[in-house]
């Protein structure tokens, strides 16, 4: 039997480290491998696909859509109201695309889109729409380039 959460139901090959520690509302769609950590708030109707790691002390409000395979380090918070207390009207949604990781302690604004394959680095704050692939850090979050080299076998590229 799924283990229940209010009206979320839980697929056994989902981990949950400390169910008395996690807060889990209502109607979320929560998918299958999941691994999610202790003091984890997930807000009522937030959709997480499979596979995806939800690190130690994440807060993940009523509006978030994680995609399958991402990584989600500790601490890091979601937003929905940009103008708080807003009410729910002016909530906006956030979406994770596919394989995003997310460094530690970053804070995502309401509305934006993580495109498939982003890596948020530590500390980060999410402003803007991030498109697929790219590597971004700071507060606001600003694109990195790993350094090229042009050089002989063995060294970086
Ligand atoms: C972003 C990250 C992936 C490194 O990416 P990278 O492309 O290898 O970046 P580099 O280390 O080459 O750093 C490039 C520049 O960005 C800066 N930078 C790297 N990570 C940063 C961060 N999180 N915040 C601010 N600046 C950062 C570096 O200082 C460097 O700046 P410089 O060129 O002025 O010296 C890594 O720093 C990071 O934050 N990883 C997440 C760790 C984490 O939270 N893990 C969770 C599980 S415990």
């Amino acid at each position: 039997m799924p283990k229940q959460y209010q009206s979320t139901s839980i697929p056994n090959s989902t981990k949950i480290w400390n169910h008395h520690l996690c807060n889990i509302y209502g109607n979320c769609k929560i998918g299958e491998e999941c691994n999610i950590g202790t003091f984890v708030e997930i807000g009522p109707g937030v959709v997480i696909g499979n596979r995806v790691r939800i690190g130690a002390h994440c807060f993940i409000p009523e509006g978030v859509t994680i995609e399958d395979d991402c990584f989600i380090g500790p601490g890091v918070i979601f937003t929905n109201d940009r103008y708080p207390p807003g009410g729910k009207d002016a909530w906006r949604p956030i979406f994770v695309r596919k394989r995003v990781s997310i460094g530690a302690g970053s804070i995502i604004l309401p509305g934006v889109e993580i495109g498939e394959g982003a890596m948020i680095g530590a500390g980060t704050v999410v402003t803007r729409n991030i498109p697929a692939g790219w590597r971004v850090v700071g507060n606001p979050a600003r694109r990195i380039l790993k350094k090229i080299f042009n050089c002989e076998k063995g060294e970086i590229k």
